[in-house]
């Protein structure tokens, strides 16, 4: 198309006037699609008229990461390896593909939005501070994150990928992937995948960043979950803190936007007995502004021609880079394992964690 419309002189702005290319996910299914793709697409627009979309760039509760992260100075100096036990970015849905199949058939669910929405929210939580809000300021700090991470040795003990079965949602009885209407029956797509990734880094080191989505979940939420390392000493009984579990500052991307601070509170009474408790930011409650769609706040950037919420060729490719050995693990190794509907995903993704000593937050 793209070509097309240099051909047709339709890419080449009338003086005094510009011409912009909006490009909609999938950008490519891998590294070497992409690069194709970018390469045909810079050869008709200049690089900044060029606007890749990830719709979760435009929603409210992820450009407050970073309003969050550097607007405030009570969370930055615990924002690191010293303090981070662990990072879970969750993007679950509950819908299954719907009428997609053509779509997301042999894609999956890692290429639908782990190579871009989620990358995107890891590298929002981990990005150090801008030294400015200009777009090419950001997508530095982004490209050095997604350069930085390092996938884990043992892809497969630390990956998981599955499929859903049958089973029930909202009340009412849905049929597995396999017998959705367009898919092949013996199709090996997964639509829920579970990764570890790390981040090799001074602020990072060591610290996992788990990464899951799946459709056919029990719920529609998407949160970032930063768990904090337990107190190094407790100064209580042990049955006083017997159910204390980890301080954690929880960034509710949706549908209850908002952010939850969980720490440990003494239980009213008698005895020192101390339990997690939270405190809830509700954008719903805090503002009566309402947060304008992902795509009108793109759309009108993409007019404006503000780039800030729009991934640069590189942080595609990248990655790409980072999801492509995964992909092609998972295609050389077995098939998905089986969730059913309504459910929280595979067995398999609560071993992963279970394996390194956590698990998954029910969210
Ligand atoms: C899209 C994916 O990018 O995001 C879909 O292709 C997914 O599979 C959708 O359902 C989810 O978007 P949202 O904004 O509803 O979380």
């Amino acid at each position: 198309m793209v070509q097309q419309l240099k051909k047709h002189g339709l890419a080449d702005p009338p003086q005094n006037s510009w011409r912009r290319a909006v490009i909609e996910k999938p950008f490519g299914h891998d590294l070497e699609s992409a690069q194709e793709l970018n390469r045909i697409v810079h050869e008709v627009f200049p690089r900044d008229e060029v606007f890749r979309i990830d719709h979760y760039l435009g929603k409210e509760t992820v450009q407050n990461i970073l309003a969050l992260r550097f607007a405030n100075t009570m969370f930055e100096p615990i924002w690191n390896r010293s303090y981070v036990d662990h990072v879970q970015i969750t993007m679950a849905e509950d819908i299954g593909i719907g009428g997609r199949a053509g779509y997301y058939d042999g894609i999956g669910s890692a290429r639908d939005v782990i190579q871009n929405h989620l990358l995107q929210l890891m590298a929002l939580t981990a990005i150090e501070e801008p030294a400015s809000f200009h777009p090419k300021a950001l997508v530095a700090e982004k490209l050095k994150v997604l350069s930085a991470v390092k996938l884990p040795e043992d892809l497969g003990k630390h990956t998981v990928r599955g499929q859903y079965a049958a089973g029930w949602q909202g009340g009412e009885e849905v049929v597995g992937y396999l017998d959705e209407d367009g898919i092949n029956p013996t199709s090996k797509t997964d639509t829920y995948a579970a990764i570890k990734l790390e981040i090799n880094n001074r602020r990072w080191a060591g610290v996992p960043f788990y990464l899951r989505t799946g459709k056919r979940l029990g719920r529609r939420v998407t949160e970032i979950a930063v768990v904090f390392q337990r107190a190094p000493y407790l100064p209580f009984d042990s049955y006083a803190t017997e159910e204390l579990g980890q301080n954690a500052l929880v960034i509710r991307v949706q549908p209850d936007e908002g952010v939850t601070v969980r720490f440990g509170s003494k239980v009213p009474g008698t005895s020192f007995e101390v339990r997690d408790v939270t405190m809830d930011f509700a954008y719903g409650e805090s503002f009566t502004e309402s947060s304008p769609e992902a795509y009108e706040r793109l759309i009108l950037d993409v007019l404006l021609g503000d780039a800030n919420l729009f991934p640069r060729h590189q942080e595609v490719e990248l990655s790409w880079e980072i999801l492509d050995p995964i992909e092609k693990y998972w295609d050389t190794h077995g098939k998905p394992a089986q969730y059913p509907a309504g459910g929280w995903g595979p067995v398999e993704a609560d071993e992963m964690l279970a394996r390194d000593g956590r698990s998954w937050r029910r969210p």
